[in-house]
């Protein structure tokens, strides 16, 4: 009896249109990623690089840090380009500083005083207007000579070849940008995100570029910026990077030979929802900007990457949302059958995979609310 019961509530369960739907959204929303994932690593992670190296470029490098606030690194992250295994005379360092308070400065003074034998050159900024706006003023100090810039942040440090092994790739002409593969220092979600998300990068990029780089370690050929000029659209200096020198015609890519740690600092859902807004800033900017300024090329598979990532950073999350909120509808409409799914997908947090997954769509869902009325110019720690 209980169990013919059983059977009958779930049939009518199965007829809820409500529960339907959030059974459809939530198979588009779990699955798309994870074909995508799936083909990125099965067919595209595999493929060799096809790049042309020369071992023996040895082009002129400028290191660009902008900084607000340092003083816990800057010491170190100055010796974390000095000790690089690449030639000293072949480096210039660019620090950048908006108006710090806590003494970076005059840090960096003092370094630049016991380290003589590299070019080190400090601009200072007499008012925070941002990052982006500090890198843009950085750039118009960078020497006739340039060959590389490498952007990079106060807390990134490189492994000690990373600027050897950058240039290598650039050596191949038809590369446009490397960006190097992050980690933390601490153990933890940071890092389960992290190795899901560094193994879609490097896929992508092994097929042309992935619209996607990393803050920490932006190399580019300096004669792509001299000619099309440093997007001007906040978060241009970071994720959409990529996508800008892809849209160029030049392949963009991560690597997975360089390898960048950051330590995690500050409120971790305030940074997760910031470097979210410009993720989202990438997807809606980067291609109009290239367009507007003429400078365009189209290419069929970064085309297909680029449609891909839109969908899993604009479109993707809100199915979740949506599915959610019938599920929950169909729960109080007294559906058993939307309770145990509820009660499993609430399980499930237990995964930390999972659990990452599900934080990842609150920043961006978060994130493309707040970017309706500020766009994270200028951010706190
Ligand atoms: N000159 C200058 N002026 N530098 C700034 C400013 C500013 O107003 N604001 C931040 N910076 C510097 C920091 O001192 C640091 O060297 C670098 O920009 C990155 O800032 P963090 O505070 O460390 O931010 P993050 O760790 O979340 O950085 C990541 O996200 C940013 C975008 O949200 C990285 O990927 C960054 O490269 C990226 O710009
Ligand atoms: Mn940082």
């Amino acid at each position: 009896m209980i169990e013919s019961w059983i059977l009958n509530e779930l049939f009518q369960d199965l007829t809820d249109p409500f529960l339907i739907t959030a059974l459809v959204l939530a198979v588009v929303h779990f699955g798309t990623p994870l074909a995508y994932y799936w083909h990125a690593k099965t067919q595209w992670l595999p493929k060799p690089w096809n790049i042309r190296v020369d071992g023996n470029y040895r082009p002129k490098v400028t290191v660009i840090i902008p900084t607000y606030n340092e003083a816990e690194f800057i010491q170190s992250k100055l010796d974390n380009i000095y000790y690089q295994d690449y030639p000293k005379s072949l480096v210039e360092v660019i620090v950048i500083d908006s108006a710090s308070n806590d003494g970076t400065v005059k840090l960096v003074e003092e370094w630049g005083s016991e380290h003589r034998d590299i070019n080190l050159r400090l601009i200072k900024e007499d008012k925070r207007r941002g990052k982006l706006f500090a890198i843009l003023k950085a750039l118009k100090h960078v020497s006739r000579e340039s060959d590389v810039i490498i952007f990079t942040d106060a807390d990134a440090f490189w492994e000690p070849y990373a600027i050897s092994k950058a240039v290598r790739y650039l050596s191949d002409p038809t590369v446009g940008a490397v960006t190097a593969s992050i980690t933390y220092f601490e153990e933890g979600l940071e890092n389960v995100y992290r190795s899901y998300y560094n193994l879609i990068r490097i896929a992508e990029s092994k097929t042309h570029a992935t619209p996607v780089h990393n803050g920490p370690f932006l190399a580019v050929r300096t004669c792509l910026l001299r000619k099309f000029g440093f997007p001007d659209f906040p978060g241009s200096d970071d994720s959409s990077f990529g996508s800008y020198i892809a849209f160029l015609g030049y392949k963009a890519i991560q690597v997975d030979n360089i390898l960048v740690k950051e330590p995690v600092r500050g409120s971790t859902f305030r940074r997760k929802v910031r470097r979210a807004q410009h993720l989202i800033q990438n997807f809606f900017s980067t291609k109009r900007y290239a367009k507007k300024l003429g400078v365009y090329k189209y290419n069929e598979q970064f085309e297909k990457t680029w449609r891909s990532e839109w969908w899993l950073h604009i479109v993707n999350p809100w199915l979740l949302v949506l599915a959610l909120v019938l599920l929950i509808a169909s729960v109080l409409y007294g559906s058993i059958l939307a309770t145990a799914l509820l009660g499993i997908g609430l399980a499930f947090l237990s995964l930390k995979a999972y659990r990452t997954w599900i934080m990842q769509q609150i920043y961006l869902i978060i994130a493309a609310i707040r970017s309706l009325w500020t766009k994270e110019v200028v951010w706190d720690k």
